[in-house]
């Protein structure tokens, strides 16, 4: 068993009087694929905001490769190389998929485009380099035919890819990723997960998934968190948390592989 990478202690976050969070403790293993589900509600959503930085929690610590990660912005979250999907690039509609793909590394570095763009050569040989990384990504993607489109045209879809494709462009250890199959077509949603996969096989990257579709968790996670009501309420292995009853009535049995999407 590898060491934890991911520490959540007692974790609280009430929104009025109703905690959405409630004393949540757990660990990600280093280098697994985790899954995180459980019924609508129950808190997932704001769990990863917490760990990432956007949100405070009211109580509770989250260790990250050991350190006390709890006070950080998202923006130091992501330099100590942990990064949530839509965390960095949320929305840059009207660039195009490369420069999209441009612009997390300059995030990682620190460097605005408007500060890179007064500096000197150094600058713009760095930028050549991304620029061939970028093409580089988009083309094992299969993306690289619309690397010229404003990201705005592009389906949701092969968003998610592009976002995949970001993964791929910065140096990162681990990736929260919320619902990465919602919404996406079955063929490329395939895809999506075969890529997913491959981050974690070949870079040893370590992936925390949301996800309400129970044939993608089953098949691509390692270990199983269930959070019901704000808690980690069980673990294990896919198997064991399909044959276990108490999942079985506090989720499943709720009508849970009928969830909702966000
Ligand atoms: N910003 C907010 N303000 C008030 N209440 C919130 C806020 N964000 C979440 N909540 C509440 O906290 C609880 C947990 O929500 P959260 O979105 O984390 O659940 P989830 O497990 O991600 O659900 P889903 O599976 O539907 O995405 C819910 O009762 C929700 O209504
Ligand atoms: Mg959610």
């Amino acid at each position: 068993m590898s060491e934890a990478i991911l520490q959540v202690k007692g974790l609280t976050k009430k929104f009025g009087g109703v905690a959405a969070v409630n004393d949540c403790s757990l660990e990600v293993r280093k280098g697994s694929i985790t899954g995180l589900i459980g019924p609508n509600g129950a808190g997932k959503t704001t769990l990863f905001n917490l760990i990432t930085g956007f949100l405070v929690p009211d109580a509770g610590k989250v260790f990250f490769k050991g350190k006390d990660i709890t006070s950080l912005t998202p923006h130091q979250v992501f330099k100590s190389r942990l990064f949530r999907s839509f965390q960095i690039a949320r929305d840059y509609p009207e660039m195009t998929v490369l420069e999209n793909l441009m612009v997390i590394c300059e995030e990682q570095l620190g460097e605005g485009l408007f500060n890179a763009w007064f500096r000197s050569g150094q600058v713009q040989n760095q930028q050549k380099q991304f620029a061939r990384k970028a093409v580089d990504i988009l083309k094992f993607i299969e993306l690289e035919q619309k690397k010229d489109l404003p990201a705005k045209y592009l389906s949701g879809g092969e968003k998610k890819l592009l976002e995949i494709a970001r993964m791929m462009m910065v140096d990162l250890d681990m990736v929260l990723l919320d619902e990465p199959g919602a919404g996406v077509p079955p063929a490329l949603q395939d895809k999506i997960m075969s890529h997913i996969q491959n981050l974690s096989r070949e870079r040893g990257l370590t992936l925390f998934i949301v996800e309400h579709d129970m044939d993608i968790i089953m098949n691509i996670c390692d270990t199983i968190i269930v959070m019901v009501e704000g808690r980690n309420f069980t673990q294990g292995t896919p198997q064991q948390v399909r044959s276990n009853p108490a999942v079985i009535e506090a989720y499943l049995g709720r009508g849970g592989e009928e969830k909702k999407h966000e």
